[in-house]
């Protein structure tokens, strides 16, 4: 998979790409990421990519004509298909399995907003999706891109080590994870549940299924409806 993104902030972007499972799939080979600097493709000669909205209004907008010439740019370098996804407040709300979804694209084009907007003609000609991370407003999209590659990388096969990790862990299935204990099985008077400790697989099974759902109806029970 190819990840390019574009944002008035690259440097922030070290912090989740540079490190641990992200850092390695790049190395693996499994994602190619670039970050582009939306005021390298600013025509100003100040490199600005806002200004006022017409209008009148507060606040200060991304303009369409940077973003455009950016994602003309990298279409270019790409051989094939790519999605463009614009990172807003106003967007789908992002859950697994858009993360599986996505993961599955060969090429990304994350656009980073700003929280005071982005001019509307973005939306309309330049974007694929809109996608939002949550019911809050960030001060950019820069930190909701990072979730979202972070959430799309691991997903990529071949990325994790242990491919049965994937299937267990929580929202599978819409239910939270069971609970999990290690060594030692004793530690002050906290003890690990017995069923754990007996070797039978069968029992260990079952008991984690009604764990995840217990999990699920006390912390999620919203997700139970999913099922
Ligand atoms: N930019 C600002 N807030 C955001 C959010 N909640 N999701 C995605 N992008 C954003």
């Amino acid at each position: 998979m190819r990840l390019d993104i574009i944002t008035i902030f690259p440097e922030m972007f070290s912090a989740v790409l540079d490190q641990s499972i992200i850092k390695r799939a790049q190395e693996k080979g499994k994602v190619q990421i670039f970050k582009h600097n939306l005021r390298d493709y600013s025509l100003d000669k100040h490199r600005k990519v806002d200004d006022r909205p017409f209008g009148g209004g507060p606040g200060m907008l991304l303009q369409v004509e940077p973003i455009f010439r950016a994602v003309q740019a990298i279409k270019r370098k790409i051989r094939g298909k790519s999605k463009v996804v614009l990172l807003s407040p106003q967007g789908k709300k992002f859950n697994q399995i858009q993360a599986k979804r996505l993961s599955q694209e060969k090429n990304l084009i994350l656009i980073c907003g700003h929280y005071e907007g982005v001019d509307e003609r973005v939306r309309e000609h330049l974007v694929d999706e809109e996608i939002s991370i949550g019911d809050y407003v960030l001060t950019g999209g820069e930190l909701a891109a990072m979730v979202l590659v972070d959430c799309i990388v691991r997903l990529i096969p071949g990325v994790l080590g242990d491919k049965n990790s994937l299937n267990f862990e929580s929202f599978e299935g819409n239910l939270l994870e069971y609970p999990q204990y290690s060594r030692p099985a004793k530690f002050r008077s906290w003890k690990v549940p017995p069923v754990l400790l007996t070797g039978a697989h069968d029992k260990i099974k079952a008991w984690r299924q009604l764990q995840a759902l217990r999990q699920t109806r006390s912390k999620r029970p919203d997700l139970l409806k999913k099922i």
